[in-house]
């Protein structure tokens, strides 16, 4: 198969977004607009310098340069405009549906008021799906390196923000803290209604997606690569179908994997494990949803029915209704027909 044969197959395919940190698509030159609308300093000269510097060895090198970034977002227009750029953008890519991450705490802890942040993702959200037919549902993470107490905090504030927020999340800094951490937290949001998702087992051990399944219900793992490590818990994500939200272009910038070849992809689609493909944080890892798959297209030698497959699990493992998901289901199968 040619690569712009490809290239131009992924283009078209009906896809679903179910991992992406809206602050990690902050791209540097939207970072250095809203700096200057908000008179802050940054540490870059320019568009090159950030980019240079967005070279890690693991998540917390990624993690110190992600945070520094989000420090320049102050006001509701700020979110409004992070969110927008990341919908025109996907929008360009076919992406029809998207499940989304905000970390609250990255900005409250900086005194930015919750309503500031949660009400520019949601304004751009719903002129996203009015204006580009995209479809969405939020997710509220915690981050893991901060305290229990803080994301009680955080629950609370999230409560009369139901009608927006679906699920909440697990991020940040996954080894030392394990999912038992925040087992009350989650277990109160579940008693508000709330759906539950989790990083585990990107850096952390297969230990962490176990305890994210039994301590914290989680209807989703992010990432999940780790579970090949213990073949009872693969025999539990395939029983259960628990989607694992995997992302091969950040695996492969934090070190997680050395080279996308040796990727487990192929295995855990031989061992019928619902995997998807998703950016995670696009504007540091070098790209949205089909540069990720054509990563892992050309990387592994992939067919368009395994692309296929692929795309469909995306919509099988979101949250849009039975009915909805059985339409993009018949789209693809139609799509992948004529193509
Ligand atoms: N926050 C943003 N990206 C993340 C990742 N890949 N892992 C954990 N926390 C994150
Ligand atoms: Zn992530």
């Amino acid at each position: 198969m040619k690569d712009p044969e490809m290239l131009s197959f992924i283009q078209g395919l009906p896809k679903t977004e179910l991992h992406l940190h809206i602050e990690g698509s902050f791209e540097p030159e939207l970072m250095f607009k809203i700096a200057k609308r908000n008179n802050i300093e940054i540490k870059y000269a320019n568009v090159d310098e950030i980019k240079q510097a967005y070279s890690f060895n693991n998540l917390q090198e990624f993690l110190d340069i992600y945070y520094a970034g989000a420090s320049v977002l102050l006001t509701e227009q700020d979110f409004y405009d992070l969110t927008w750029a990341y919908l025109t953008k996907v929008h360009e890519q076919n992406v029809k549906h998207v499940e989304i991450f905000f970390d609250p705490q990255t900005h409250t802890d900086r005194n930015v008021p919750f309503e500031f942040v949660l009400n520019g993702i949601y304004n751009a959200l719903e002129d996203g799906q009015k204006q580009l037919g995209i479809s969405f549902r939020l997710i509220m993470s915690f981050l893991r390196h901060l305290d229990e107490a803080s994301a009680f905090k955080t629950l609370e504030q999230a409560l009369p923000h139901k009608d927006k927020i679906v699920a909440v999340g697990l991020d940040s800094s996954e080894v030392g803290n394990p999912p038992s951490k925040f087992q009350r937290v989650f277990e109160k949001a579940l008693n508000e209604g709330f759906l539950t998702v989790a990083h585990a087992g990107e850096e952390g051990p297969s230990e962490y997606i176990w305890e994210a399944l039994d301590l914290l219900k989680v209807t989703r793992i992010d990432h999940g690569n780790r579970c090949l490590d213990d073949a009872d818990l693969v025999k539990r994500l395939v029983d259960q179908q628990t989607p694992l939200t995997l992302c091969p272009l950040s695996n492969l910038e934090l070190k997680v994997i050395q080279d996308l070849k040796e990727y487990a992809l192929p295995t855990m689609m031989e061992h019928n494990l619902l995997v998807t493909i998703n950016s995670d944080d696009p504007a540091y890892f070098g790209g949205y949803m089909n540069e990720n798959f054509w990563g892992i297209t050309k990387a592994l030698n992939l067919s368009k029915v395994q692309i296929a497959e692929l795309a469909k699990n995306g919509f099988k493992a979101s949250w849009l209704s039975e009915q909805e998901k059985q339409e993009f289901l018949e789209q693809i199968d139609l799509y992948l027909k004529n193509n």
